[in-house]
């Protein structure tokens, strides 16, 4: 009896270990390129791993997706980085420097007229490159007959939305930004009162003035969906969906919103039942380092290492302020640790080395790492949390100044304008970050906050995928209000019809009123 419950228990135990696994499903994928594939590759080799099939469909030309993976079919088309100028980053970084010289209030509606005109050109090509796909029979035909069970997308790139529609998959996003903006604005409520607008560089604490200014800023973005970005899909609306489609409703139709957030970055905010928040979720222990690199690390003794790097895709800062950043470096009892591509600035001190490409995850979660420099992406923003690594900010552009700006309001971090920086701003910033504790107390506060979950972000990731498959789909979690016309939406059918009956109603009062008052003295005439 004992031996029979035994092997029960141990088949039981083993039965748990295995990976669960809705039938090992069929997995249709449109990444985005560049940062955001760092997010989905990481969620592809976890599906990988409990046996899901998985297809990606990206452009040949890609800069980060490989062709050959070893974890997915890789299926090539044309898309957006087919016509990406690689130096296009490099100039944003200039305009937008030219931008923030010009009056406070102002620049960051400057900006975002920068951002608008990209997703401008980027959507037009992008509309180009689904048209070819959905005008393709054979290329549908070929997906139709695969019988996939779910379209898995980062809606950055509308492709895999509309793919996926048009197709009639359940769909999860991986998501952050959808073409238009910020995930949250268009999938939950959004107070303008105390929800900044991605762009304004606003925190959720706003005056009057600051009220405007993120309220204009709603609009402004408002006024480039409808006038800039999504007129590029009309055409292909009309000739491939029913009647009355709009690239907004198809983004609404997602089954789950996998929203790389966390709160203990983002500002506290409403959201909906279909949002499942899994911000951080490709951050990892940190593994030992390559022995040189230890070396260093050690020979920093108690002072520890200033770690910078500014990310992959920019080179844009001009030779001054590399030399201003390397002479700041040289004047600290740190060392220094830069990744860093390009000419050696000559004022480079013996306390920094430069590398090319180092294991940054790693490095910041070595014991020595005491600050980071860095341009504030959202990885590297999320890792410095994981790590609890106080953040000297250098934003160049996109949502990177907002991204800083939300550690710097948690007391966790410092931020230096790349445009006016010189030796001893930069040398300030450095100090008071390195020698005030209070930055680094108040990261390590949010870093065990982050980890202080009942699941892993990712294991959260995996089991909604998961339990989309499983449900084909999860309608019942769609708010109803998506399919409102605004005035309903905000009520303001019912409004009207409240101000009617009352006005109605103060109209016959009045009327009754002077009715009868007429009637009184007119009798008290007639008896006089
Ligand atoms: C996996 O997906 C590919 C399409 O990319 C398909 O050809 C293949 O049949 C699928 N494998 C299984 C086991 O379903
Ligand atoms: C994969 O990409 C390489 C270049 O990155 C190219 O030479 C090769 O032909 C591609 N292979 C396939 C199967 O598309
Ligand atoms: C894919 O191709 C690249 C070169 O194009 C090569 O370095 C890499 O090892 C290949 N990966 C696999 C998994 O075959
Ligand atoms: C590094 O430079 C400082 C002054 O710039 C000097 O005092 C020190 O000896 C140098 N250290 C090494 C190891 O060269």
């Amino acid at each position: 009896m004992l031996k029979i419950a035994l092997v029960f228990l141990t088949g039981l135990f083993f039965l748990s270990l295995r990976p669960y696994c809705c039938g090992c499903s069929n997995i249709l994928v449109v990444p985005m390129d560049g940062s955001h594939w760092i997010n989905m590759e990481i969620i592809l080799r976890e599906l990988h791993i409990r046996g899901h099939n998985i297809t990606v469909i990206h452009s040949a030309k890609s800069w980060y997706i490989p062709n050959n993976s070893t974890f997915y079919t890789s299926i090539t088309r044309r898309m957006m980085e087919d016509e990406a100028d690689k130096n296009f980053y490099n100039k944003m970084v200039l305009k937008v420097m030219e931008c923030r010289k010009s009056w406070t209030f102002m620049h960051t509606f400057c900006q975002n007229d920068l951002i608008g005109s990209m997703l401008g050109q980027g959507n037009k090509i992008l509309a180009g490159a689904t048209a070819e796909i959905l005008d393709d029979p054979v290329f549908i035909k070929k997906l139709q007959d695969t019988k996939f069970d779910l379209m898995l997308t980062d809606p950055g790139l509308p492709i895999g939305a509309l793919l996926g529609s048009y197709l009639k998959l359940p769909m999860v996003f991986n998501v952050r930004w959808i073409n238009t903006g910020e995930a949250h604005f268009t999938i939950a409520p959004s107070p303008l009162s105390y929800v900044p607008v991605s762009g304004s560089e606003l925190s959720d604490q706003m005056d009057f003035l600051e009220r405007t200014k993120n309220l204009l800023h709603y609009l402004h973005n408002l006024a480039q969906q409808h006038f800039i970005i999504n007129p590029h899909y009309s055409d292909l609306l009309q000739r491939h969906f029913p009647p009355g489609s709009d690239l907004m409703s198809l983004q609404l139709a997602a089954d789950i919103w996998l929203i790389r957030t966390d709160f203990v970055f983002e500002f506290p905010r409403p959201t909906m039942p279909n949002v499942v928040y899994i911000g951080g979720f490709q951050c990892k222990e940190a593994h030992p380092l390559p022995a040189e690199l230890e070396d260093f690390m050690q020979s920093s003794g108690d002072h520890g290492v200033v770690f910078m790097s500014l990310g992959t895709l920019v080179s844009a800062l001009s030779c001054e302020t590399m030399e201003a950043i390397a002479a700041a470096f040289a004047r600290l009892p740190q060392k220094v640790l830069w990744k860093f591509v390009g000419e050696k600035p000559s004022s480079l001190g013996n306390n920094t080395l430069l590398v090319k490409w180092l294991p940054q995850n790693d490095v910041l979660g070595h014991p020595k790492t005491r600050a980071f420099v860095a341009h504030g992406g959202t990885n590297g923003m999320y890792e410095a949390i994981y790590h609890g690594v106080p953040v000297v900010g250098l934003p160049l552009f996109f949502d990177q100044f907002d991204n800083i700006l939300r550690l710097k309001v948690r007391g966790a971090a410092r931020m230096v304008e790349a445009g006016s920086l010189t030796e001893e701003s930069f040398l300030e910033a450095l100090k008071d970050v390195l020698e005030t504790p209070s930055y680094s107390n108040n990261m390590k506060r949010l870093s065990q906050l982050h980890q202080d979950l009942p699941m892993s972000p990712m294991d959260t990731a995996v089991f909604w995928i998961e339990y989309v498959i499983r449900n084909k789909g999860a309608a019942h979690l769609q708010a109803a209000g998506f399919s409102l016309p605004w005035y309903s939406y905000f009520c303001l059918d019912v409004a009207v019809f409240f101000i009617i009956i009352t006005a109605a109603a103060i109209w016959a009062s009045v009327t009754a009123y002077r009715n009868l008052f007429c009637h009184k003295s007119r009798r008290k005439r007639k008896a006089e």
